[in-house]
């Protein structure tokens, strides 16, 4: 559960130019939004980032970033700017403040050495100023959960709820300050990100795993960590996948109790596959296709046995996502006091927005594990890199206003002393 700073959402009168950056999941973005009356227009570049680039240095993955958001600037003609920046930066943070942020472990595939304790706004503009040809404005730091959030809350201002079922699993929300510790206050409202990922890593989850969860978390780069989010998100779903493939082969049940070179080998089984194997229409030639392709002798009833392991992965992922979301949403219903909550969830992901029967089962099951809570879905449509410019123009707006309070109470203060 760590604060954002984040301490409201969009009343849709935001203006202004921003910069964001979106780097956590499959791609990392570079963005240039202007936020107008008549709606929000984005310029946006993606940007690969190796897969050593990924494991190596900290300071090399950061002048990366700083040179592709050079060449963008430049070819945006925003040089001479030094625009506010928001950056979307989905791992686990204990943020200090808006702009100051520790990054307390690299999860998805991450693993740069030398940041994690450290400052990553700070390391941003470390690299941005060795570079000495570009500058950049105050930095919004975001999780990707906070930035879908914003993002759909500027369409749906009952947006409360931002959560993520992509290459990583997490949610944010919006909780009462008086119940939010670690900053000071009671009033109002702060996002919380929850980092569910992480949940299960005190052992809680233990009843439920299996021995294939088991597998997967000792064979990835970050054993005894994120135990709920190896169960649910495209990293890891396609990998339970084979490691049951295998199981049941060398039970016998499967393929003449025969595998391949190809399916003996890890990650071999993309979650994408799922995906294409349980698609209604073409699923049944989708798994005889890539069931050939790795190299496996199956049956007709091989093939419906394999489509059924894919929709038990996925729908226990579905419901277990769904049993995290209901209690978060019940939650805000229970703090605010009321019998029923009308509530939107902004989503993204490719789990979500690509496997043809996730979103479904995972709102049949909310439904039912939260009866009290009426809960909308709204897919992000900008991705949260957006979000993260939101953020900077939300507390840019907050700014404004509490300068305008001040301005006024301290003419009242002038007008009490001239009465007196
Ligand atoms: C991982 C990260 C989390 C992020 C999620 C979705 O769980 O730890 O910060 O929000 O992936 O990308």
């Amino acid at each position: 559960m760590l604060p954002t700073f984040v301490r409201a959402t969009p009343d849709g009168s935001e203006r202004g130019q921003f910069l964001a950056l979106d780097l956590g999941g499959t791609n990392f973005r570079v963005l240039h939004v202007r936020v107008q009356k008549d709606g929000q227009e984005t310029d946006s570049k993606i940007c690969a980032i190796p897969q050593e680039m990924m494991q190596g240095p900290g300071e090399q993955l950061f002048d990366h970033i700083a040179a592709c958001l050079g060449d963008f600037i430049m070819a945006q003609n925003l040089k001479e700017q030094s625009l506010p920046l928001g950056f979307t930066f989905s791992f686990p943070c204990e943020q200090k403040e808006i702009d100051k942020s520790i990054l307390i472990r690299w999860t998805k595939g991450f693993n740069c050495s030398g940041v994690e304790g450290q400052d990553v706004v700070k390391l941003l503009k470390e690299a941005v100023h060795r570079r000495r040809d570009y500058d950049i404005g105050p930095v919004a730091m975001v999780n990707d959960t906070v930035g879908t959030m914003m993002s759909c809350g500027y369409k749906d201002q009952r947006c409360e709820i931002g959560m993520i079922i992509g290459t990583g699993t997490n949610a944010c929300y919006m909780e009462e300050m008086r119940n939010v510790q670690r900053v000071e206050g009671n009033d109002g409202r702060m996002c919380i990100n929850t980092e569910w990922g992480g949940f299960g890593d005190d052992g809680y989850l233990d009843d439920i795993r299996t021995e294939f969860d088991v597998e997967v978390d000792r064979t990835s780069i970050n054993a005894g960590v994120h135990i709920f989010e190896k169960m649910i998100s495209g990293m890891y779903l396609g990998e339970i996948v084979r490691l049951l493939l295998l199981r049941l082969a060398a039970d016998g049940l499967l393929f003449d109790g025969r595998t391949s070179e190809v399916l003996r080998r890890p990650s071999s089984f993309p979650t994408k596959f799922m995906s294409d194997m349980e698609e209604k229409d073409t699923g049944q030639e989708n798994t005889q296709n890539i069931l050939t392709e790795l190299g496996l002798n199956w049956d007709p009833v091989d093939v419906r046995v394999v489509r059924l392991v894919c929709a038990t992965v996925s729908s226990r992922s579905a419901h277990l996502c769904a049993a995290a979301l209901a209690t978060v949403a019940d939650r805000i219903r229970a703090n605010r006091g009321l019998d029923h909550l009308k509530i939107t969830v902004g989503v993204d992901g490719t789990v979500y927005r690509k496997h043809p029967t996730f979103s479904q089962r995972l709102q049949a099951m909310v439904r039912l594990l939260a009866p009290q809570c009426d809960i909308s879905f709204l897919v992000s449509e900008d991705g949260s890199g957006k979000g993260a410019a939101m953020v900077t123009a939300v507390s840019q707006r907050l700014a404004l206003q509490s300068r305008l309070l001040e301005d006024s109470d301290s003419d009242e203060e002038q007008q009490q002393k001239l009465y007196h």
